[in-house]
C-alpha cells in the first residue's frame, strides 16, 4: 500500500521568519519578534471569531469609531487583542488602528523602532452572516530620532517594510510580503496551532475576466467609471465575453480571491464618497504592496500609483482599483480621471 507522503520538512511562519532574518546580517531580531506578536493576534482573533455566536460576541458594540463605522463587538475585541499584542511585544512604538481615533504611542517601548497600522476586523458588516472577514496590517520602520508623533505615519505605502493580511475563512489564511520581496501565503493548522507555508511566492494571473465592485454605488459613479464597468459587462467586440461579477463585501476576502484567481477589485471614489471609502494607511496601502509584489497593480481614482499616495490624516480615505496587471492597465488606459 502506497504510504501517504508525509511532509516532514514543514515550513512554519516561525521558520520562514527565521530564514528571512538570516538574509539580513544587520538584523537585531526585533522585526521577527514583532511578527511573532502579530501572528499571536491573528490566532487569537480567529479563535474568538469562530466562537462568536456561541459566546454572545456577535452583533453591535453600541459605539462607533472615528471613521463613522458602527463598531461590532468583534471590532472592539479584535482591536483590544491587537493593541495588547503590539504593546507587549516591546517592539512596537506607534500603532494606528481603524478602531482608535488617535495613534497609540507605547511609551513603555521607548526604544522600539517599528510602527504598525492595522484594520483589526475588515469586513465586519459581514460578521453576523458568517462570511469571511480578516485583519489587515502594515509595518513601518521609524526614522532615527523619531519623536513618536502620529504625523510621522503620514507616509506613502512605498515606505512600508512589510504588509499583509489574515483572512478568517474556511481556514485562517495569512498573506505577508516584505518591501521588494515576494508574497507568501500560510494556512493555519489548527491541530498544530501553526501557520504553515502553503502558497510560496504568490503571483497573480496577468489578466482574468472577473470584476469585483459594489454595483449598488453605480448611481454615484463618475461617468468614466460607469463606462469602464459597462465595457466589461457589455463588451463591444462581438466575440467579447462579459466579465463575471464577484463581490463579497469584505476587502480581505475579495483581495484574497483576486490574488489567487486574478481580476480587478475596485472601490471607486464617487459622488457619495468623494475621497472613496477605504482607508489609505491600513486598507489601501498594505493591499497595494501585496498586489504589486504579486505582479499586479494598484491605483487611486486619479490613476496615481497607490503606494505613492500620502494620507492627509491617519484615517484618510482613497478610491482604489487593484488587481491583475493587465486589468488595472485597462483602467489606466481608459484614463479614469475623476475629481
Ligand atoms: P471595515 O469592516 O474594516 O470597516 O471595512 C469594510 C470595507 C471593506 O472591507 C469592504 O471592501 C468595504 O468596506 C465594503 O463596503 P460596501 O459595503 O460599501 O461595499
Ligand atoms: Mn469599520
Ligand atoms: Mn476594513
Ligand atoms: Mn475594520
Amino acid at each position: 500500500v502506497a504510504q501517504e507522503k508525509i511532509n516532514t520538512d514543514i515550513v512554519t511562519l516561525t521558520r520562514f521568519l527565521t530564514e528571512e532574518q538570516s538574509k539580513h546580517k544587520e538584523a537585531t531580531g526585533d522585526f521577527t519578534l514583532l511578527c511573532h506578536a502579530l501572528q499571536f493576534s491573528f490566532k487569537s482573533i480567529a479563535y474568538y471569531i469562530r466562537r462568536a455566536s456561541l459566546i454572545n460576541l456577535s452583533g453591535l458594540a453600541g459605539s462607533s469609531n472615528s471613521t463613522g463605522d458602527d463598531q461590532k463587538k468583534l471590532d472592539v475585541i479584535g482591536n483590544d487583542i491587537f493593541v495588547a499584542a503590539m504593546r507587549t511585544s516591546g517592539k512596537c512604538r506607534l500603532l494606528v488602528s481603524e478602531e482608535e481615533e488617535r495613534c497609540l504611542v507605547f511609551d513603555e517601548n521607548p526604544k522600539a523602532r517599528y510602527a504598525v497600522v492595522c484594520d483589526p476586523i475588515d469586513g465586519s458588516s459581514n460578521l453576523d452572516a458568517g462570511v469571511s472577514v480578516g485583519t489587515i496590517f502594515g509595518i513601518f520602520r521609524l526614522a532615527e530620532g523619531s519623536q513618536g508623533k502620529q504625523e510621522e505615519l503620514l507616509l506613502p505605502g512605498s515606505e512600508l517594510v512589510a504588509s499583509g493580511f489574515t483572512m478568517y475563512g474556511a481556514s485562517a489564511q495569512l498573506v505577508i510580503t516584505m518591501k521588494g520581496g515576494s508574497v507568501n501565503g500560510f494556512t493555519m493548522d489548527n491541530a498544530l496551532g501553526e501557520f504553515i507555508l502553503t502558497h510560496h511566492d504568490m503571483k497573480m494571473p496577468k489578466s482574468r475576466a472577473i470584476y469585483s465592485v459594489n454595483e449598488g454605488n453605480s448611481l454615484y459613479w463618475e461617468e468614466e467609471v460607469k463606462e469602464y464597468f459597462n465595457s466589461l459587462k457589455y463588451p463591444i467586440e462581438k466575440s467579447g465575453k462579459p466579465y463575471s461579477a464577484r463581490y463579497i463585501g469584505s476587502m480581505v476576502a475579495d483581495a484574497y480571491r483576486t490574488l489567487l484567481y486574478g481580476g480587478i477589485f475596485a472601490y471607486p471614489a464617487d459622488k457619495k464618497s468623494p475621497k472613496g471609502k477605504l482607508r489609505i494607511l491600513y486598507e489601501c496601502a498594505p493591499m497595494a504592496m501585496v498586489f504589486e509584489n504579486a505582479g499586479g497593480q494598484a491605483v487611486n481614482s486619479r490613476m496615481e500609483r497607490m503606494l505613492t499616495v500620502v494620507p492627509e490624516h491617519i484615517h484618510d480615505r482613497s478610491g482604489i482599483f487593484m488587481g491583475s496587471y493587465d486589468e488595472v492597465q485597462k483602467v489606466i488606459d481608459t484614463q479614469l480621471i475623476v475629481n
